[in-house]
Formats: C-alpha cells, sequence, structure tokens
C-alpha cells in the first residue's frame, strides 16, 4: 500500500513541529514497509506571503486528492490586520473538505501526572475524548464587520448536531461508554436545538450509553475540579475550540495534544491542537509530541493501520518516561531531538 500526504507546515512553529512528525511517521512507515510520501505546499501566512492567498488553488488540489493532510499550524502577528488571515485559510480547508468532525485526545499517561499544574490524585488517569464540531456554528455563520457594529451569527442544522453526535456515541460506546454533550442551553438557541438532537439520537440508536448534558460554564470548571471522571465530551465548534485548550494543560502542555479531523472527504486533517506559537517560533523549543501523536492518528484513521499508530504512541511514551522532553514539561530537548529520539525508538 502506498498513501500520498499533502504536507502543509503552515508558520510559527509549524514547520519545525511538523518536521518532527514527519520523520517519526517515516521512521514508523519503514519499520511496517508501508509506503508513504509528503508533498508540501503552500498554506497559511506562507501561502498568503508566496500567492496572496492563505489556501491557493495548487494546494487546495493537492488536499482533495489526498490520503491525508498534515499540517503545523497557521497565523502569526505578521498577518494580522492584513486583508485575508492565515486562520481563513484552515477554516476554509476544514469546510471544503467535509471535516465536521474534530477528534481531540487528552490523555495523562501513567507516571506522567507530576507534569500537571493540577494535584496528582487529580491529574491520575485523565483520559478525555473531545469531539469537536468544526465545519458550523459561530466560525461559519453570517458575520459583519464594523467600527461602530459587528456580529457573528451562530447557526446549526440538525444533521449538523446529529451527524457530528453520532461520532461522539459511537467512540463512547468503543470506550468506557459516557457521553458529556456540552451547551449553553440555558440561554442559546442552538444549544437547545442541540440538546433535542443529542437525547433524541441517544434515546433512538444509543441507549446503552451513559448520556449527560453540561452547561459549557460549568464544564469549565469540571474539568479542573474532576477531569478523570469525563470520558467522550462532544461540543459545537467554538466551546469545543477553548475547552480543549483548557483540558490539553491539565496534561502539562498544550504542545502535547493531538488532533484529527474527519468527515465526508477522502482524506483526515491531522495536526496538533496548538498554534503557530509566535513567542517561541524559530527557536527549535517548540513540543513536537502533539503533531507526533497526529501522526499516529493519521495512520490509525486515515491508513487503516494500527500497528505502526500504537508503535509512535508506544516510542512517545517511551522517549517521555526516560525523562526526555521540551523546555515547557521541564526537560532539555530542542524539539529536533527529541523527536530524533522517538525516530530512533523506533528503529530500534
Ligand atoms: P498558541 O497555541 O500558538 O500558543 C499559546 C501558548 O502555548 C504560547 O505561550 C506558546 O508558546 C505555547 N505553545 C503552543 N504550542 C506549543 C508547543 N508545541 N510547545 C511548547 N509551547 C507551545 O496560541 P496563540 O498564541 O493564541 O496563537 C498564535 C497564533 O496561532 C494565532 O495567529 C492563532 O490564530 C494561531 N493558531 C493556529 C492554530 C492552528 O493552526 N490550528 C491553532 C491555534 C492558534
Ligand atoms: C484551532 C485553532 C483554530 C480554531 C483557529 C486558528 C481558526 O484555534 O485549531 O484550535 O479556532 O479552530
Ligand atoms: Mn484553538
Amino acid at each position: 500500500m502506498s498513501f500520498n500526504i499533502t504536507y502543509l507546515p503552515g508558520d510559527g512553529v509549524g514547520p519545525e513541529v511538523a518536521l518532527a512528525a514527519r520523520k517519526v511517521a517515516e521512521a514508523a512507515a519503514e519499520k511496517f514497509a508501508l509506503v508513504i510520501a509528503f508533498h508540501e505546499f503552500a498554506f497559511g501566512g506562507a501561502a498568503i506571503d508566496a500567492h496572496g492567498d492563505p489556501f491557493p488553488p495548487m494546494t487546495r488540489r493537492a488536499c482533495a486528492e489526498a490520503d491525508a493532510i498534515f499540517l503545523g499550524a497557521v497565523g502569526g502577528p505578521k498577518w494580522e490586520g492584513g486583508a485575508v488571515r492565515p486562520e481563513a485559510g484552515l477554516l476554509d480547508l476544514r469546510k471544503a473538505l467535509g471535516l465536521y468532525a474534530n477528534l481531540r485526545p487528552i490523555r495523562i499517561m501513567a507516571g506522567m501526572e507530576v507534569l500537571s499544574p493540577l494535584k496528582v490524585e487529580r491529574a491520575r488517569d485523565v483520559d478525555i475524548l473531545f469531539v469537536r464540531e468544526l465545519t458550523g456554528g459561530i466560525y461559519f455563520g453570517k458575520r459583519v464587520e464594523g467600527n461602530e457594529h459587528a456580529s457573528d451569527e451562530c447557526a446549526y442544522s440538525r444533521e449538523e448536531v446529529e451527524r457530528v453526535a453520532r461520532v461522539a456515541f459511537e467512540a463512547a460506546r468503543a470506550r468506557k461508554g459516557r457521553l458529556a454533550s456540552v451547551d449553553k442551553a440555558n440561554v442559546l438557541a442552538t444549544s437547545r436545538l442541540w440538546r433535542a438532537v443529542v437525547s433524541e439520537l441517544h434515546e433512538r440508536d444509543y441507549n446503552g450509553v451513559e448520556l449527560s448534558h453540561v452547561l459549557v460554564d460549568a464544564m469549565a470548571m469540571k474539568l479542573i475540579e474532576r477531569p478523570a471522571a469525563f470520558d467522550v465530551v462532544l461540543t459545537e465548534n467554538m466551546f469545543g475550540d477553548i475547552l480543549s485548550d483548557e483540558a490539553s494543560v491539565i496534561t502539562g502542555s498544550i504542545g502535547l495534544a493531538p488532533s484529527a479531523s474527519l468527515g465526508g472527504a477522502k482524506a483526515g486533517l491531522y495536526e496538533p491542537i496548538h498554534g503557530s506559537a509566535p513567542d517561541i517560533a524559530g527557536q527549535d523549543k517548540a513540543n513536537p509530541v502533539g503533531a507526533i501523536l497526529s501522526a499516529a492518528m493519521m495512520f490509525r484513521h486515515s491508513f487503516d493501520a494500527e500497528a505502526p499508530a500504537k508503535a509512535i504512541e508506544d516510542a512517545v511514551k517511551a522517549v517521555l518516561a526516560a525523562g526526555f522532553g521540551t523546555a515547557d514539561i521541564g526537560g532539555n530537548d530542542g524539539c529536533a531531538a527529541f523527536s530524533n529520539r522517538v525516530a530512533a525508538h523506533l528503529a530500534a
């Protein structure tokens, strides 16, 4: 089997962590005799600089034709206030490929609880899968820009809610059987629709899953108070953006968290959940673990290859457990050195 990966390094630390993940993915492919090929295209701020467009036609075509898309990160101060922002390219990519389900696993590896800003007993056994709706809500509603007045519409259809809820219920069924659906149904109409659709689907097809509805403000609190109580967490687009950044830090650093965005299209999109981290860009300081674990998700979800996915995850665990890591988790390695260790562990 051979797989073509459209490779979008992007901006800031994006190219650093994407390269790290690429090296590890290539080592895993070699070990398991899979043929993978990375093809680089301009995306985000880098593409604005080169082509005046964050998602140029060539990149768009390459994404549509790929078996998977791997992204570093986009954005940065350089493009703020410009006519078009790098982030618009990312939203366009997600929408164009119909990638409505964003999986963001937040897991504390055994023995790594000391990295958490929470007390060890609270951090122990945290293993949450966020399922974030990714192509609807306030990100994609009608937007009015203005100096005196501005608005962002938040809209959801029944179908948009149901298809992502189904992904979350299926995941819960395959895990510990618990789903927490997050909304703001005490205020928002979209949240009341959300809650109704999730409840109906639960009754109809998933009554074996234990479902709870949690208001988003309380969820922000409960994630800190008792993070190990959660299994799968389903959210609309913006609530999931915010809560997954919050949850990632429970594991020690946002740099540890991976993601997969899946949907109707042939290819999935794989990227760490963090941004371009302009404050540490170009210094070989970025933690590549989130990007490397995103590559593991790519093997699992787009190549149907569990063994290399597991091997990458085990190699990351082994290198972290041996005490290596980047500065954000108290280690002495640079981004490149850490990823070389993971690749070497795979090759051994
Ligand atoms: P950020 O995630 O880039 O950084 C937040 C903080 O976390 C910073 O202190 C940064 O140094 C740290 N951090 C992030 N990634 C890290 C890593 N791998 N290792 C160690 N530390 C890490 O968020 P921000 O600063 O709010 O945003 C910067 C830019 O990134 C903005 O332009 C934003 O729009 C963009 N962004 C892009 C994506 C994406 O491409 N998917 C995601 C989030 C933000
Ligand atoms: C993320 C980012 C993006 C989002 C931005 C850059 C559009 O924060 O991937 O989490 O809000 O979805
Ligand atoms: Mn985000």
